[in-house]
């Protein structure tokens, strides 16, 4: 068989990276795969499950049906009771009212949301405003439909509220994108915007002709009893924001595999269509959990976020006392995003290090864009006395590192 990959398959690999670490991306994420693991082997790229499980009645929910309760062929957009239940819960959430059948889609994962929204609307040579740090995927997914990737600095200074550089988002929109793409908090940071900087974002949008995909999938994990505002619900833009959820993170349900998207009608519509063709719909018992998702584990959550902020805590003071690292308070997510501009050290120098020296897996900044360049992303969702452990050991191995002149 002669296979020969698509040009969007090439530029998944990331080649655009080759010009400032010598590697493309899938090379450079391949040689920190085979990097043998040192002792203590921890993978800190996600949060331990075991020791934050589910919700107790996700596996009750799911067995229900799937020992004969729920239709194992759902329509494509999710099964209509379930539908109905989430857009009476996300309503509540978001503070606007989304129409069961028309405006909500269930999907194999938030991931698939983000995918099949793309899919439904970017050709190649669009122009996607995305910021620089985001998610892991958003970069490469804007490439990958061909599409220009627009970055915005993501500001944030010692002891100032996080930001988008709004000159820059601005100038970026005169340039007629089609689309703004953002998670909200952030991924890899932990950013969480005031609700007056959410506005201020909804405002330069509202501008221009951009539609938004907002990724909210760590809305309820935000720490601090800090506000939090949903960019749908300022005035203007529930009519061009597509907001996707999940209970992947905050509900550890990640193995499920099940994610949420509420907007417009025609878009939803065209989400289904993708989904018609790449996984027809999301796990069928899987979605019957979400029926419960938001109204039933309010007190699961907010135990959650004391447990994770304490966790958060205690990592910032033990980073703050490296030398050369610094680190800002994730405001939301369970994610920390240290840099170490003090170091003479490369994302992948200290990637290789600590996986190697320390049995570390982290994510290394250039995964999340050119903004994340001398940073590492590490999930704090640990079992308390593993993570102290681990904490140790990353200090020794940053230490390691010759500080910069
Ligand atoms: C911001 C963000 N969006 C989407 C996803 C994908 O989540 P899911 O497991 O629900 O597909 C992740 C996973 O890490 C994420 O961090």
């Amino acid at each position: 068989m002669i296979f020969n990959p698509a040009d969007r398959i090439l530029r998944l690999a990331g080649p655009h990276l080759q010009a400032t670490h010598g590697k493309g991306l899938r090379e450079l994420e391949r040689e920190l795969e085979r990097q043998p693991a040192g002792p203590d082997f921890l993978d800190i790229t996600y949060a331990d499950t075991h020791r934050f499980p589910p919700v107790d009645w996700a596996i009750e929910e799911f067995s229900k049906a799937a020992s004969g309760a729920g239709m194992t062929y759902t329509p494509y957009r999710g099964d209509a009771g379930v539908r109905s239940a989430v857009a009476g819960n996300v309503s509540g959430l978001l503070g606007l009212e989304f129409d069961p059948d028309r405006e909500v889609i269930l999907t194999p994962g938030t991931q698939a949301g983000l995918y099949s929204a793309l899919a439904a609307m970017i050709n190649p040579g669009d122009k996607v405003v995305v910021p620089d740090p985001d998610y892991i995927t958003s970069d490469r997914s804007v490439r990958y439909f061909g599409a220009e990737v627009l970055p915005v600095p993501l500001v944030w200074e010692a002891g100032q509220a996080p930001r988008l550089d709004l000159d820059v988002l601005r100038a970026q929109l005169a340039k007629q994108p089609k689309l703004v793409m953002f998670s909200h908090p952030n991924n890899p940071t932990g950013a969480v915007f005031t609700p007056e900087h959410v506005n201020e974002i909804a405002q330069a949008i509202l501008e221009s002709d951009a539609f938004v995909i907002v990724d909210q999938l760590y809305c309820r994990l935000v720490y601090d009893k800090a506000p939090f505002a949903h960019l749908a619900a300022v005035p203007g833009m529930r009519e061009r924001t597509l907001t996707t959820l999940g209970p992947s993170k905050t509900e550890s349900l990640s193995g499920y595999r099940i994610g949420v998207a509420v907007g417009p009608a025609d878009l939803i519509t065209r989400m289904e269509d993708v989904m018609g063709i790449a996984s027809l719909r999301a796990p069928a018992y899987a979605q019957h959990v979400l029926a419960r998702w938001i109204k039933d584990d309010e007190d699961y959550v907010q135990q959650r976020i004391g447990e994770y902020q304490a966790l958060r805590d205690q990592s910032m003071t033990a980073l703050l006392d490296i030398p050369g690292v610094d680190v800002r308070r994730s405001g939301g997510s369970a994610y920390l995003f240290p840099s170490f501009s003090g170091l003479q050290a490369s994302d992948q120098d200290v990637a290789l290090a600590l996986k190697r020296e320390a049995g570390l897996v982290v994510n290394p900044g250039y995964q999340f864009g050119a903004g994340g360049t001398k940073h590492f992303r590490i999930c704090f969702a640990q079992d308390e006395q593993v993570w102290a452990a681990a904490l140790v050991r990353m200090r020794a191995v940053l230490e390691s590192f010759p500080t910069a002149v």
